[in-house]
């Protein structure tokens, strides 16, 4: 089975197409970021244009990639939400005008279930069950995955989420959009010891998180050191004390979700997890307290085509009824 993944949630347009006996066949990717940059963050309808005029050159590409005739899908799955209600608007009308075009079944896929899939795409995938970890710009969660659409929310971020963290302070030290690179980029160059800040719900002996509080250490610290004129080594150390704090915070939580469930595999998902920091300290973590860890390709990580396909994919190999001939846009 064939099916076509489409992804456009935010300000990423992507296009794939997965096979269930012969893997990822091909993919394409097109990122809005540089358009979005001058307004420091993602302006919903220039992202929905732009998915209009990105979709159909990238599906050619895709199919062209995989050397297959449009005719030769079995299904389209497309991302149904969470996300900017015009820029899912764009691929869910694709999917289901090519689905009407085509004859063929649409499915709609919840964004977050195929960035927890996208490590099933790489060459060594985990086996069910594990633990995982979904660190996204909209989204922290830990939950316990025993297969495909068997999951259990074990834990979530009560406010911000890791990446709008990475990205709120990024932008309080003047950085660029989006901010998670950029501020972990910087932190390579700052000293650990400058800025000890708070590490929230570090102790509260539940798996919730909570970043809004150091968004506001980071606020508190930058106004300090612009009010003492310092130099911009000290941006670089407060870059340090902020990835130094969330990727604590993060790494600990995993270990008790590993704890609590008694699993010993876990997966990290979502645009966070290509963080270089964060995966120094879980691998360091996983050698030290006898855990595997796994990781999306770093091109899985942040939204993507190949992710929707895939879980659209599973989702059609447990229950081919799942997808509908009714191509009423439904988002
Ligand atoms: O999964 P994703 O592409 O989109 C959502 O579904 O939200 O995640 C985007 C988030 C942004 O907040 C971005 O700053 C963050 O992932 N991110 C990173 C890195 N790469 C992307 N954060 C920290 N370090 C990175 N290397
Ligand atoms: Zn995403």
């Amino acid at each position: 089975m064939i099916v076509l993944g489409v992804e456009s949630s935010c300000d990423e347009t992507g296009l794939a197409l997965y096979d269930t006996a012969r893997g990822l066949l091909s993919h394409a990717l097109y990122s809005q970021v540089a358009m979005h940059e001058e307004y420091g963050g993602v302006v919903p309808e220039l992202a929905s244009r732009d998915h209009i005029r990105r979709a159909i050159p990238l599906l050619e590409q895709t199919l062209k990639g995989a050397g297959i005739a449009p005719q030769a899908i079995d299904a389209i799955a497309y991302t149904q939400g969470p996300g900017l209600a015009g820029a899912l608007l764009v691929g869910s009308s694709i999917a289901c005008s090519l689905g009407l075009a085509l004859d063929k079944p649409v499915l709609g896929v919840h964004h977050l279930e195929g960035h927890l899939l996208s490590p099933l795409l790489a060459s060594d995938p985990p086996e069910f069950p594990f633990v995982a970890l979904l660190v996204s710009g909209g989204h922290t969660q830990l939950m316990r995955v025993d297969g495909v659409g068997q999951y259990e929310l074990l834990g979530e971020t009560l406010d911000d989420a890791a990446g709008e963290a990475f990205d709120k302070s990024a932008k309080l030290l003047g950085l660029g959009y989006p901010g998670g690179p950029a501020i972990s980029r910087l932190a390579e160059f700052g000293d650990p010891l400058a800025y000890k800040l708070p590490r929230p719900m570090l102790h509260s002996k539940d798996l919730n998180f909570s970043f809004s509080g150091l968004k506001t250490a980071v606020l508190t610290v930058v106004k300090n050191s612009a009010a003492a004129n310092v130099c911009e080594q000290d941006k670089a150390n407060i870059a340090r004390g902020f990835v130094d704090a969330i990727v604590d915070v993060l790494t600990a939580k995993c270990v008790a979700a590993l704890k609590q469930t008694g699993l010993k595999r876990l997966v990290i998902a979502g645009g966070v997890g290509a963080n270089s920091q964060l995966r120094a300290a879980l691998n360091a973590a996983a050698a030290k307290k006898r855990f595997r860890v796994y990781y999306p390709e770093l091109e899985f990580c942040t939204d993507n085509g190949a992710m929707i396909a895939f879980a659209g994919a599973m989702r059609l190999s447990i229950n081919p009824q799942a997808a509908r001939r009714e191509y009423g846009f439904n988002v």
